[in-house]
């Protein structure tokens, strides 16, 4: 079990690295619905004084990210969305999959792992990685910065409200405070908000 009660500036390594957490949420907070699903990611909302994301820009930013972090469930999703012909959203990057289970591995890239997440992030990944990107879902997201683990978090918010589903940060009990450092609006009406962890 990880240790809890380890300080933010303890838990972070020396290494010149940045761990960021991101997802995709409903105005209201949510990442999925209830059962998973995210059908609602697509939208059809148009805001004329918003960035278009062009592919170029989007592909060459990619780049900047080292590798990834995730839930088993979210592994599970991204599964789930390869099988259904819909690709794999995380190129050749490592990709580490937090789970206690024997999953099922499909690429070379995907690694395993169970156990002190402090320790994992700080004297495995920090080394070898600068840019560590903690890409759901809500339970993991809200360990990782109950844990003092993560430097940034981005927060992608789409213009729908769902009512219900998997928060953002999951049963996170305390206060956490953010500075905010940029604020980016698309034309697809998703608003990009990026805050570093104080
Ligand atoms: N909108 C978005 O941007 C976005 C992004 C990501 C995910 N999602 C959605 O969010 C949903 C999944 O989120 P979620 O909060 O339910 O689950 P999750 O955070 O993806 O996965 C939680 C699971 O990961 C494992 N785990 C967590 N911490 C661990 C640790 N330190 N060591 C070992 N295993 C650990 C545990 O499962 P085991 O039983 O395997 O041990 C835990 O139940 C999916 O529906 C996905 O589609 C949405």
């Amino acid at each position: 079990m990880a240790d809890e009660s380890q300080p933010r500036d303890e838990a972070r390594a020396p290494a010149d690295s940045r761990v960021t957490i991101h997802m995709v949420a409903s105005l209201d907070g949510f990442i999925a619905r209830k059962d998973g699903r995210v059908d609602w990611l697509e939208t059809s909302d148009e805001f004329s004084g918003g960035d278009t994301m062009d592919p170029g820009v989007v592909e060459a930013f990619l780049k900047t990210i080292d590798c990834y972090v995730m839930g088993s469930r979210t592994y599970e999703t991204a599964l789930h969305f390869e099988a259904r012909g819909f690709g794999w959203s995380y190129g050749d990057k490592p990709t580490f999959v937090l789970t206690s289970r024997d999953l099922p591995r499909t690429r070379d890239s995907v690694e395993f792992h169970s156990g002190d997440l402090v320790r994992f992030v700080n004297d495995h990944l920090r080394p070898r990685f600068r840019s560590i990107w903690f890409v759901g879902g809500g339970v993991v997201s809200a360990e990782c910065l109950r844990l003092g683990l993560a430097d940034e978090v981005r927060y992608s918010i789409l213009p729908i409200l769902i009512g219900d589903g998997i928060r953002f940060f999951e049963k996170f009990d305390r206060d956490v405070a953010l500075h905010l450092m940029e604020v980016k609006p698309y034309n697809s009406g998703m608003v990009a908000l990026r805050y570093e962890v104080r």
